[in-house]
């Protein structure tokens, strides 16, 4: 088992349930062109978030940590009519190349970029009374998820599903003693869920074209 096949494999399962889609190339192709790094969710990764997204019928959704927009455009499609979504990006290189793939999906009405450190939009947005929100997806800096986690608490609906990806960082998760703050980040965010009377949670490890890694989901069953 190495990463040929797991790659192999998501093609075979992208080729077979993930038909290709000009905008969502277009949106990779510009990434690259940009320099941006390919740290976007994997297509059928993406086509998960989708359909997360339709099954919760969710109205409002929250996105931390845009990139290019590749996960946003797959989110951002599962909306309904009147649907919106906010995605938070720090770097502005990242922001610009976003609103060009958003512009071309023509979903520039329904998707607000906000640039900035995430922790401070999220104060910003909670300061605005922004909506609350029916699905957030964390995926920026990791030794800030607990405190996205945090804010996610704060502006999310009753019943609301929490998603985080990068959650096993090919297994480096189950060593209390290594230093980087990424792994650190996430090991509080599991602490943190497992105490957190709000929160029902689990995690799943994942295999593909992207590596070994994972992602938490988690629903607000009570406030
Ligand atoms: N969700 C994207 C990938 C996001 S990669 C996709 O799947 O297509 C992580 C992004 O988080 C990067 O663009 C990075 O610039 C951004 N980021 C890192 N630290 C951040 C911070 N403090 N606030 C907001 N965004 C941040
Ligand atoms: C990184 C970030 C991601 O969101 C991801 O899916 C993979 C890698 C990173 O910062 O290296
Ligand atoms: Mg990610």
């Amino acid at each position: 088992m190495d990463q040929e096949q797991w790659t192999a494999v998501d093609r075979y399962i992208t080729d077979s349930l993930v038909p290709s889609d000009p905008i969502l190339e277009a949106a990779l192709e510009a990434n690259a062109a940009a320099g941006l790094p390919s740290i976007d969710v994997a297509p059928n990764q993406g086509k998960l978030l989708h359909l997360l997204a339709m099954t919760k019928g969710a109205r409002r959704i929250l996105e931390i940590g845009t990139l290019g927009g590749y996960s946003t455009i797959w989110l951002a499609r599962a909306l309904p009519a009147g649907g919106r979504l906010v995605t938070l990006e720090v770097e502005p290189k990242h922001a610009e190349v976003a609103q060009a793939n958003l512009d071309r999906a023509g979903l520039s009405g329904v998707v607000e970029v906000r640039l900035g450190p995430a922790a401070g939009t999220l104060a910003q947005l909670h300061k605005e009374g922004a909506e609350p929100f029916d699905l957030i997806f964390i995926d920026a800096d990791k030794q800030n998820i607990p405190t996205y986690l945090e804010w996610a608490l704060k502006l999310a609906k009753p019943g609301a599903l929490i998603v985080t990806d990068n959650v096993v960082r090919e297994g480096a998760i189950v060593d209390a003693e290594n230093a980087d703050p990424a792994v650190q980040g996430v090991r509080t965010m599991f602490e943190r869920m497992a105490a957190e009377p709000r929160l029902s949670a689990t995690a799943i490890q994942t295999v593909g074209s992207k590596g070994y890694d994972g992602f938490a989901m988690a629903v607000v069953v009570g406030d």
